[in-house]
């Protein structure tokens, strides 16, 4: 029997019922513009404050370093792009397996010679080498910003956000993680880690699209993004998303109320997952390090599985038509497909012809899932 199962969960997450219900009472009831000095207005402007003072208690923060946005596309730009404008920012680091939104954006400060771009070593289980990033930092005097992802999107490795904080820290440069993949699944302490700027998206811990968050640490000096009406202290003018907002706030608040118990839930389904991929595959290839519980995510497996060319091709449109939604991604092999940019960096190059797949969890996965998952891949495998 088919049945609809749902493992791409690191693209978008299911949202809510509960933030679904505050949403709705706020686009029935409150749907006053922030910026109206009226009673409806000011009903519309007490929501969004109460929202960022709640977002920003989860990550000790402070209300006022909590810019609204539309989420970690725009978040990711807006950050690296006035780090450049705007702080002095001579020359950015980063990584070749960071997000699009960030790689496109450094490549446009590259093209136009706003910013010098180096690219720090990562090895083959997606880890930053944290020696070439202290090399790199000491190389000259330039004013730099550090842009590393949390929680790499495709290979769930993890940064060690407070190592890269120290290292920033000792060579006076500033900081900033797309943590778009970690919010909401693990704990941030802003008050511990010295990041400078956070980028974050509602739709990834169950909450609304079309709507994040900036953290711009006190005092940064950084200058409007969208220019217009002075919200969001003038730095991204628009009105405010108000029902996006408080469906956000509401979000983060139920991931970091279940925090614990969640985790433990998907690093059990994900032991589980890989445990059966293994033992249907025994030459399955876990890509980066994502079968290490420790050093990557428990929201994700991505897997290069041993199957047969011709079937590779095959293997997307098979599982769609078994209702298992997950995302495709292979390491480009002739240089003429374009392929994963992520998986080109960490596949070995005698796997590079094997088709990898990601599977991404969520609460609402169960091992039911897990177990129809396997059977569909081992039945086509066979057939
Ligand atoms: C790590 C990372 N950064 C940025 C983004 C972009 O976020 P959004 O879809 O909210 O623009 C994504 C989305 O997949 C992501 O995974």
């Amino acid at each position: 029997m088919v049945k609809n199962v749902y493992f791409d969960n690191a693209a978008t997450t299911p949202i809510r019922a509960e933030v679904v219900d505050v949403m709705h009472e706020v686009l029935k009831d409150n749907f006053g513009n922030p910026s109206s000095t009226h009673a409806f207005g000011r009903s519309a402007k007490t929501q969004i404050e109460t929202a960022r003072k709640s977002i920003a208690k989860h990550f000790n923060a402070h209300p006022q370093e909590i810019i609204f946005t539309s989420g970690g596309t725009e978040s990711d730009n807006m950050l690296v792009r006035c780090a450049v404008q705007d702080l002095g920012v001579e020359t950015v680091i980063t990584s070749k397996i960071e997000h699009h939104a960030i790689l496109h954006a450094v490549e446009y400060l590259a093209e136009r010679k706003l910013a010098t771009v180096l690219y720090v070593k990562t090895d083959a289980d997606g880890a930053v080498d944290y020696t070439d990033l202290a090399h790199l930092l000491a190389a000259d005097d330039s004013k730099k910003l550090v842009s590393l992802m949390h929680i790499n999107n495709e290979i769930g490795t993890i940064l060690d956000l407070e190592r890269v904080s120290n290292l920033c820290k000792t060579h006076d440069a500033l900081f900033h993680t797309d943590a778009v993949q970690g919010v909401g699944h693990y704990a941030i302490d802003l008050e511990q880690i010295a990041v400078d700027f956070l980028s974050a998206a509602a739709h990834k811990f169950h909450g609304p699209k079309g709507v994040g968050f900036s953290f711009v640490r006190k005092n940064s000096g950084l200058q409007p993004f969208i220019l217009g009406g002075s919200q969001e202290r003038g730095l991204r003018a628009g009105t405010e998303s108000v029902h996006n907002i408080v469906g956000m706030a509401k979000a983060l608040e139920i991931a970091y109320a279940k925090l614990e118990d969640e985790q433990q839930y998907l690093k059990e389904l994900k032991a589980q997952a890989i445990k059966q991929l293994t033992d249907a595959f025994p030459d399955i290839h876990f890509n980066g390090c994502c079968s290490d519980m420790e050093r990557s995510t428990f929201t994700l497996v991505n897997v290069a599985l041993p199957i047969s060319e011709e079937k590779a091709s095959l293997l997307n449109f098979h599982l769609d038509l078994n209702g298992i939604a997950c995302s495709k991604g292979s390491a480009c092999q002739s240089g003429s497909a374009k392929g994963s940019h992520v998986l080109e960096e960490v596949v070995p190059v005698a796997l590079k012809n094997w088709p990898s797949i990601r599977f991404s969890f969520s609460v609402f996965n169960t091992q039911d899932d897990v177990d129809y998952l396997v059977k569909t891949l081992a039945t086509f495998a066979k057939e």
